[in-house]
């Protein structure tokens, strides 16, 4: 008798996790991302995590659970090319120093959740320290927390006094950040290590920043000499390059030195735009951020030497976004999530309406592009063989965009997360 009192709860266990889950997704339509079309009526087939089938005549199955949705707009989980998820938001300036990464990783956890809830499936994590990003990576991949899928950089690298390098303690307190790297060697030292500690992709710093103390947003950082260094060694470990960017010439040096892609862009020119075409070099303009910075962050802490430039960068950035846009750049969505809270990435999409996108194209910069940039083969799409990363709205994001800042349904690799 005690033994199959013992055997029944283990079934009942198993079968409970499920592991050939079967799930038919019947909202009111599904959109194409990739052609623009919306199809009515179509329902999504979703096994172990797959897609299996997106066709109108599905028929009703034994054993499957279907999800009614006759309002929702399905579409494929976005994407997010520049995220922070580890840290306390609320820390800015100097508080941020006080942080250790242990607690760093536990605001990670709860900046994760918030994205994932926003519908961000997947998202690029550029720059932690102490490769907090990575452990949050593995925790989600491992499923003892939910959040996006995570592909991460590490300590980011930079010149001594760059952007990337912590700038606001003096000598005495011998202060400098974990991926500061001088000359080609150190670099590619510091590219190895990162990829000995877990990092998927490489981010290093071209340019000063507005975040920063005592950076600069036109001055190159960086040799040419040592930016290819940091491409050939990473593309050597088959991992991409981010170059943070604002200046034109930063801007133009990390194109020519082979960079995936070119983060804030703010400055660069038509030329620059035609450069970056003609290598495959995709640009990711976090286009919404200064409207937090310039109207919330005095008083959430932003130091004014930050706020002083931002108020000379913001603006030509979204006027250099549309020359972008019409040069028909390749463009990614990346919103810099972080300096402000997370799980708003979705503001940014009525920015790159407003500045020159078509819905679809701003849709397509959170997902195929997205994809493309990132090396992620099955993801991006509502299609066969694809992983089942799925959103719904309410409405139609081609005709309100704002929809996707209110995401009612989401799965993530086939489960059902709200
Ligand atoms: N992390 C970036 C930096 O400190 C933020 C730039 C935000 N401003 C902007 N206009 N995109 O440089």
């Amino acid at each position: 008798m005690k033994k199959i009192l013992f055997i029944i709860p283990l079934f009942i266990f198993l079968h409970a996790e499920g592991y050939s889950q079967s799930i038919l997704i019947k909202p009111k339509q599904v959109l194409d991302v990739r052609t623009g079309e919306i199809i009515i009526g179509a329902g999504i087939l979703v096994e172990d995590g797959f897609i299996t089938k997106v066709s109108k005549n599905i028929p009703a199955l034994d054993g499957y659970e279907v999800i009614s949705l006759p309002e929702t707009t399905i579409l494929p989980g976005l994407m997010d090319s520049h995220v922070h998820l580890t840290g306390n938001t609320d820390l800015k300036g100097y508080e941020g120093i006080s942080e250790s990464s242990y607690l760093a990783a536990i605001y990670g956890v709860k900046n994760a959740k918030q994205t994932l809830m926003a519908g961000f499936t997947t998202v690029r994590n550029v720059g932690a320290a102490n490769y907090a990003d990575v452990a949050l990576r593995d925790a989600i991949d491992q499923k003892a927390i939910i959040g996006p899928t995570l592909l991460v950089s590490g300590p980011p690298l930079g010149i001594t006094g760059g952007h990337c390098d912590s700038n606001i303690l003096p000598a005495e307190y011998e202060n400098k950040a974990q991926g500061v790297a001088d000359g080609p060697w150190e670099i590619r030292k510091k590219v190895r290590e990162n990829r000995k500690y877990g990092a998927d992709l490489i981010k290093y710093c071209a340019t000063g920043g507005v975040m920063s103390k005592n950076t600069n947003l036109n001055n190159r950082q960086y040799t040419l000499e040592e930016m290819r260094a940091i491409v050939d060694e990473a593309h050597t470990h088959g991992m991409k390059v981010a170059a943070h960017a604002h200046g034109l010439e930063g801007i133009r040096m990390a194109i020519d030195a082979g960079v995936d892609s070119v983060e804030h862009s703010s400055l660069i020119d038509q030329d620059t735009i035609r450069h970056a075409i003609a290598k495959g070099v995709f640009l990711s303009m976090d286009i919404y951020v200064s409207d937090y910075i310039l109207g919330e962050g005095a008083k959430n802490g932003i130091p004014e030497y930050a706020l002083k430039k931002e108020r000379t960068v913001g603006r030509k950035q979204r006027e250099n976004f549309k020359m972008a846009v019409e040069t028909r750049a390749k463009m990614v969505f990346g919103t810099d999530a972080g300096i402000y809270p997370h799980g708003k990435n979705a503001r940014q999409f009525k920015y790159m309406v407003q500045w020159g996108m078509t819905p679809i194209q701003a849709i397509q910069a959170a997902t195929i592009n997205t994809a493309e940039l990132f090396g992620l083969a099955n993801v991006g799409e509502i299609k066969e063989s694809y992983e089942a990363d799925i959103i719904g709205v309410k409405g139609d994001p081609i005709k309100d965009i704002t929809s996707l800042e209110r995401v009612h349904f989401i799965m993530k690799e086939g489960q059902i997360i709200k």
